[in-house]
């Protein structure tokens, strides 16, 4: 018997996770346990994914009191410690790129558990991002390779990564898309909103470099002017953005506009519904580059770069980062029907995490 121990703490990596127990189960020799960090605490950013994706809780939860970055990572590398001192697994799955993610890898690393690291691989080649820190030092340690496009497998090879530890694997994001399109489909959100298919546009945004300053924030506000000149915008703010908001005193500039429709983080169903359906996204998040590739959906990403290429190459992505000339310009090839054309990128077919775990059951 294999024991698997898969970390997870944050919003995007619950959702990257949604298939492993059910595709575990189809093997006798692996025992799948889940460990969540607490990193993501709120009911709207953790707990919402848990109840209304159906998934089995965490075998393992973490209370973290975190008030500095140190201080969570420090909180969390202990947590685990006690976790893997009991359960004793043979081998753990850290996912993305978070501080979560690295916390995993480095108590893995000292306790010599055999690591495997899900989307690993991606590299935005800017060490300002704390991910990129946080995705090179779990590479550096990990044994085993889950890559979700061709980019990912270069970059490890040129890391001189064996290919005997690399598998290009697909999208597990992409997995929970289509295991619960059903249900995306069946959601009341825009009824609830009071919104016509194509008739707005769907905006998030909380990367550091962009939501942690005065400066960054009055940008996003600009373009948030020009948008809802022309089109709804839906906003639902992660709370890392509405905090900063508040302490920057801004609500103003954003209460006052009619079209813009803020609310709280959405759940995976009625997010991925607002997707569906939006004439456009804009947006700063890693995840949401690919899941609207997937839907052929334009996706105008406000970053200088991006660790997924292939969202661009072969996606409905472009970058543009706070160029407002050039969001003007792309938005009108939108609105005129005129956006480039795209296609959905090699093995993002739902059946990833099947890939995966045939690959475990063989260790
Ligand atoms: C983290 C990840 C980021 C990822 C994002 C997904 C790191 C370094 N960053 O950023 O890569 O894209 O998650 O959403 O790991 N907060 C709440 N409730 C929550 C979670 C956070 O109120 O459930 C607030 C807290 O004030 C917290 C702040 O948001 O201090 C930042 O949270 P944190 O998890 O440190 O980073 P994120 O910005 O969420
Ligand atoms: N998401 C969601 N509700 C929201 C915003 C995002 O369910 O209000 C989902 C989104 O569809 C994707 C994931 O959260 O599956 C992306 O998380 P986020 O943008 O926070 O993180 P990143 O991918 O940038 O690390």
């Amino acid at each position: 018997m294999q024991k698997i121990l898969t970390v997870v703490g944050t919003r995007p990596n619950i959702i990257k996770i949604t298939r492993f127990t059910h595709e575990s189960q189809k093997y006798l020799s692996i025992e799948h346990s889940l460990l969540h960090t607490g990193q993501h605490y709120s009911q709207n950013m953790s707990d919402v994914f848990f109840s209304e994706l159906q998934l089995k809780q965490p075998d393992f939860v973490l209370k973290i009191n975190a008030s500095t970055v140190v201080s969570q990572l420090v909180n969390i590398m202990q947590g685990i410690e006690q976790t893997v001192q009991s359960y004793k697994p043979d081998l753990m799955i850290v996912v993305g790129d978070v501080n979560s993610t690295l916390a995993a890898a480095l108590v893995a690393n000292k306790m010599n558990i055999r690591l495997a690291h899900l989307e690993s691989g991606l590299r935005s080649f800017d060490r300002s991002m704390p991910e990129e820190i946080n995705r090179i030092i779990t590479d550096s340690i990990t044994d085993i390779f889950f890559v979700t496009e061709q980019s990912g497998v270069e970059n490890l090879t040129n890391e001189n990564k064996l290919p005997e530890q690399i598998f290009l694997v697909g999208n597990t994001m992409i997995d929970t898309l289509v295991a619960y399109d059903e249900h995306i489909k069946a959601s009341p959100i825009l009824h609830n909103l009071q919104l016509k298919p194509a008739s707005y546009a769907l905006m998030t945004m909380h990367r550091p470099g962009n939501v942690d300053t005065k400066e960054g924030l009055l940008k996003i506000i600009e373009v948030i002017d020009y948008l809802t000149q022309r089109i709804r915008l839906v906003f639902p703010i992660h709370p890392r953005t509405f905090n900063k908001i508040k302490e920057f005193d801004l609500q103003n500039k954003l209460s006052a506009n009619k079209n813009l429709i803020l609310m709280d983080p959405a759940g995976y169903l009625d997010f991925q519904n607002l997707i569906l359906h939006s004439l456009f996204v804009i947006t700063d998040s890693g995840g949401i580059q690919e899941e609207t590739t997937f839907r052929q959906i334009p996706c105008i990403t406000l970053r200088p770069n991006t660790e997924r290429p292939c969202t661009v190459s072969i996606g409905s992505n472009t970058l543009l980062n706070f160029d407002l000339d050039k969001i003007k310009a792309t938005v009108e090839q939108i609105f005129s029907n005129t956006y480039k054309t795209c296609a959905i990128p090699p093995l993002w077919d739902g059946k990833a995490t099947e890939r995966i775990f045939e690959v475990l059951s063989k260790l």
